[in-house]
């Protein structure tokens, strides 16, 4: 049975963090709701329990818990922050409130021997972020270690093999975190690690196996990094019977359907399908202004174009996408009730779920740079991998106003002209989540030659991000600013002014619809 240690998420904002550190140390970890009942858990013989922190009190009559049978198990458990406290709580030790939230760094001072601070120096800096802490621990848990405001800084019961932390040792403020991860994971928890991506391979080839059987899957292919990486692995798991569709939209980038094409027939093969609906969408695209309308559109028509294909080629009862850990956090919405509702998200990887499939995500508890690794362990060259993400509705949420071929014509034109600029320069591109040009429904005076000009207005948008959730401007230097503009507004028929959007996200977003 595989080594595997569960991360119960009890709504931390590092949840994701720990378990990225985990599966560096090579110790393959799922995360899992905290309410998972352990029958559930226990089938998997975990080797170890992380308790995360959370945003709750364990005060509160209804504060989340974890099932107790966890505990009764005999499994090394590591709490932290609103884990600690849980498990002070649950095993007759006290919490109180701290009198107002500590924040920030703190000097942890160790003050036993224990092997969660084996190698490391009596006092350490740590990182707090909480409102209660434990006053007194369980009985026949010791004090490990305390800082100035917070006298049970650690606690553990070495004999059952049961330890808490009250700071971060997942964020990189606590400046040894990831050795008292591996402390706990190889000391206490007696991993043997190892794991990696190849096993990760073998893993997701085998299940993919199992789920389709005899069956047959199609992928929606974008050309973008999770849905190449998931056809690649599809491949390898059922060969020929994984179809990739590759739908043109006619709202792709200049070159896009030319170069996914020959990438996918020649460099790495796969079972492609190209199918061009760009007459279908720009049709149904006329006249429409609303950016949800938009959307919408597109959505629809994407859901459309993919039964008919499927339809084409017979019994398939598959549909593989690339969905990552981010999404399936995003749309379980967990904690804090549902999200408000700011754009309808689609694109050939989140297609609504009326299509009459089962549906195949082997990403599903990966983060995205997890995903390049593991396609670079496909043998994925670096220019699918280093890809910027490109929405599913394309150029129609850069066009803002109506989609027409015109302009189409012109933002594909002043687009290329961005990507061509910052591609020379390596080191900028790689600090940069996306660039792209908008083209806005303004339009403005220039006077070009002697002549008077009344043309189109063009944005570019050049940001950094981890995940798209957050965002900032990057600070492109002047010059490559300028070079861009001069080189859109003398190439580019019909644009005669060219502006650089410097607005974070929140509150703005990434694309302007
Ligand atoms: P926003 O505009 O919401 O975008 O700040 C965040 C990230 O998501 C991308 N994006 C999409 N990706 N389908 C996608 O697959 C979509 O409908 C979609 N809309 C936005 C956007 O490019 C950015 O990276």
């Amino acid at each position: 049975m595989r080594e595997t240690v569960f991360i119960l998420d009890f709504g931390s904002q590092y949840t994701q963090l720990i378990a990225r550190r985990v599966r560096h140390l090579g110790v393959y970890c799922e995360i899992a709701p905290h309410e998972t009942p352990w029958a559930e858990l226990s089938v998997h013989q975990p080797r170890a329990l992380v308790l995360t922190g959370g945003p709750s009190s364990v005060m509160e009559a209804d504060a989340p818990r974890l099932d107790e049978a966890a505990l009764a198990a005999g499994v090394p458990v590591l709490g932290i922050c609103y884990g600690m406290q849980l498990l002070a709580d649950g095993l007759g030790g006290r919490v109180a409130g701290a009198g107002g939230r500590e924040y920030g760094p703190a000097v942890l001072e160790v003050d036993v021997e224990t092997p969660l601070f084996d190698r490391l120096p009596g006092a350490l800096r740590v990182w707090m972020s909480h409102g209660d802490q434990v006053v007194e621990p369980p009985p026949g848990f010791q004090v490990l270690a305390h800082t100035a405001n917070c006298a049970v800084a650690a606690m553990g019961h070495p004999g059952r093999r049961i330890y808490g932390v009250q700071f971060h040792p997942e964020v990189v403020h606590t400046l040894r975190g990831t050795e008292i991860l591996r402390n706990f994971l190889f000391g206490v928890a007696g991993c043997k690690g190892g794991w990696s991506m190849a096993d990760f391979i073998e893993e997701a080839v085998s299940r993919i196996r199992e789920q389709v059987g005899a069956g047959r899957a199609i992928i929606g292919l974008s050309g973008g990094v999770d849905s190449a990486v998931t056809a690649a692995l599809m491949d390898r798991a059922i060969g020929e019977r994984a179809v990739s569709i590759f739908v043109d939209n006619g709202l792709l980038r200049q070159g896009e359907r030319e170069d996914v094409r020959r990438f996918f027939r020649k460099k790495y093969p796969l079972n492609l399908r190209v199918v061009d609906a760009s007459e279908q969408f720009l049709e149904a695209l006329r006249g429409v202004t609303d950016p949800e309308e938009k959307r919408l559109t597109i959505g629809r028509l994407f859901v459309e174009v993919f039964r008919e294909e499927a339809g084409r080629l017979g019994e398939v009862g598959f549909l593989a996408q690339g969905t990552l850990y981010p999404d399936v956090i995003e749309s379980r919405a967990a904690h804090g009730g549902p999200t408000a509702h700011i754009k309808s998200h689609h694109n050939v990887g989140g297609l609504p779920g009326d299509l009459d499939f089962e549906l195949v995500e082997p990403l599903r508890n990966l983060f995205k740079d997890e995903v390049r690794e593991l396609g670079r362990e496909l043998g994925l060259p670096g220019e699918i991998l280093s890809r910027q993400p490109f929405p599913g509705p394309g150029l129609a949420v850069r066009i803002i106003g109506e989609v027409t071929p015109e302009r189409l014509g012109v933002l594909r034109r002043a687009d290329l002209c961005v990507q061509e600029e910052l591609e020379k320069q390596r080191s900028l591109y790689e600090e940069v989540w996306q660039s792209f040009a908008v083209l806005l429904p303004v339009k403005t005076v220039g006077v070009m030659g002697d002549g008077r000009t009344y043309a189109n207005v063009v944005a570019l948008r050049i940001v950094s991000s981890t995940d798209g959730m957050t965002s900032d401007w990057v600070r492109v230097p002047y010059e490559i600013l300028g070079r861009i503009s001069n080189r859109i507004i003398n190439e580019v028929h019909g644009v005669n002014r060219v502006v650089y959007d410097i607005s974070p996200k929140p509150p703005s977003t990434i694309e302007w619809e």
